[in-house]
């Protein structure tokens, strides 16, 4: 299915710039972002992949205060709960403490300025119910027990719910990238979250998402009050190993 929004941005920025440049960005101006934008968005976000090419995706953007305000409600429960957890725990090997204080303080930010920021794209996973139907088919287990083995078809069976969330995850993220790096290549700040992993079913319940799908990630996206700057990241060959681990 195609849109009037598929034509490609006109931007003479270079890939590896926008990628090097790519931050998140927290702190949004309450200027509105023009619908036609927002779609342009989800049509990078589309041209990413997907699995068995299932074009799974869902978008739900927020931009009406009334959602805002019950979105924000359930944030400031997920944003306390990180900041008295993972916001404390130790340094990891090499981290930048400033950074990450650096980064609570724009997240604090961000809750505080909520229901101002112009759209949340709520990048979502429907299930895919071609492949629901094979799965549940009990002629696949036999399939299954004859490529696999009989240990590899149980394995199989048993991380199944494990497995089918990692699925839906490898569905969602690259177009979430896609999608930022969009945005970037736009001069528009976003940021990826996924705090609503502490609070089960509630963002879902407000955005009115069935359970046949899966809440991947909320992302706010408004033109940033700072500038964009290069990202901090390791050198590659303090994480790469050749061959073996
Ligand atoms: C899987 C994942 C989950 C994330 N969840 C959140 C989140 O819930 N809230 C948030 O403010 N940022 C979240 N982030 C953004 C990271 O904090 C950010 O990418 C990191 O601090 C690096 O920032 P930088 O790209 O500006 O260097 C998430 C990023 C990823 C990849």
């Amino acid at each position: 299915m195609t849109t009037n929004a598929t034509t490609m941005p006109a931007s003479d920025e270079k890939l590896f710039e926008i990628m090097y440049s790519c931050r998140a960005m927290r702190r949004l101006k309450p200027d509105p972002v023009p619908e036609e934008t927002l779609l342009q968005l989800v049509d990078a976000a589309l041209h990413g992949p997907s699995g068995s090419n299932a074009q799974n995706w869902r978008f739900i953007i927020v931009r009406e205060r009334p959602t805002k305000e019950k979105m924000r409600a359930l944030w400031a429960k997920t944003w306390g709960f990180y900041l008295e957890t993972f916001a404390v725990a130790e340094a990891r090997p090499g981290e930048n403490v400033s950074a990450r204080r650096r980064m609570t303080a724009a997240a604090t930010w961000q809750l505080d300025h909520f229901v101002e920021i112009p759209a949340f794209i709520c990048v979502c996973v429907a299930r895919d119910d071609a492949l629901a139907k094979v799965l549940s088919s009990p002629a696949t287990l036999a399939k299954a027990v004859r490529h696999l083995g009989v240990g590899g078809a149980m394995r199989l069976i048993t991380s199944g719910g494990r497995t089918a969330g990692i699925a839906d995850g490898s569905t969602a993220y690259p177009a979430v990238q896609n999608l930022l790096l969009a945005a970037r290549a736009l001069g528009l700040g976003a940021v990826l979250t996924t705090q609503h992993f502490f609070v089960p079913g509630e963002f879902e319940k407000v955005l009115g998402l069935p359970s046949t799908s899966t809440l991947a990630a909320i992302i706010p996206v408004g033109w940033p009050t700072g500038k964009f700057g290069p990202v901090t990241r390791p050198n590659p060959r303090d994480v790469v190993s050749w061959e073996r681990a």
